[in-house]
């Protein structure tokens, strides 16, 4: 790119803060249909990992739509936009030494290869927020399914727009038959053992 130029000699270098921080930095990235629980446990996770002095940072669905990716749509190319920007977002936090929880759908699996390539494989870590459609749809949280059902949004995940299941998560998550906590826990456990400073 013209008139770009790199300060990678002057910048605080991400190991340092790592250092700083007591922990390695990367990026969480839970995927799964509506209601499947992604937001509830990265929120658990959270407050978890803050309350034990990481820095750990949200991005969510909700958050991002209103401003940074507020002009897109749900298309396949608008949400592949989105996650675009997201995973851009991702990797300057992790630049800063942050453990990003990013909670997205992320159908496709173009879409999260995308999202992996940008952060880089060994920064990423894929959560499968492995909820059957039927108890999404039985949770109807957002009273989303009933207006897809009913026709009234087009293109919804799970109904008319395809959801593909992560081949190979790092964790795989079986929400239908244990409790929030419990599924929490074992991701705040897997980023304890897997982002430490030795690691
Ligand atoms: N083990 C579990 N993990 C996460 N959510 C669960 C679990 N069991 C039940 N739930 C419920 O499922 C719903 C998930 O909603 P939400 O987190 O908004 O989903 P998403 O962000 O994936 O659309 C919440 O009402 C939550 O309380
Ligand atoms: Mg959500």
């Amino acid at each position: 790119m013209t008139n770009i130029h790199p300060i990678h000699d002057r910048i605080v270098q991400r190991a340092e803060r790592e250092i700083g921080n007591g922990h390695r930095a990367g990026v969480i990235w839970l995927t799964g249909l509506s209601g499947s629980g992604k937001s509830t446990i990265a929120a658990a996770v959270e407050r978890e990992l803050f309350t034990a002095g990481h820095f750990v940072v949200l991005l969510d669905g909700d958050n991002v739509r209103t401003g940074l990716c507020g002009d897109l749509g749900f298309s396949l190319e608008d949400r592949k936009e989105n996650i675009r920007r997201i995973a851009e977002t991702a990797r300057l936090f992790v630049a800063a030494g942050a453990q990003v929880l990013c909670s997205f759908v992320s159908p496709t699996r173009e879409i999260r290869a995308m999202a992996q390539d940008i952060i880089g494989a060994e920064d990423f870590y894929e959560v499968f927020v492995n909820t059957p459609l039927e108890v999404c749809e039985a949770r109807d949280v957002k009273g989303l399914y009933a207006k897809a059902r009913a026709g009234e949004i087009k293109g919804f995940t799970g109904i008319d727009s395809p959801y593909e299941a992560p081949e190979n998560p790092f964790l795989d998550l079986k929400t239908a038959e244990q409790t929030v906590a419990a599924s929490a826990q074992e991701v705040v456990r897997a980023i304890r053992n897997e982002l430490t400073l030795q690691g």
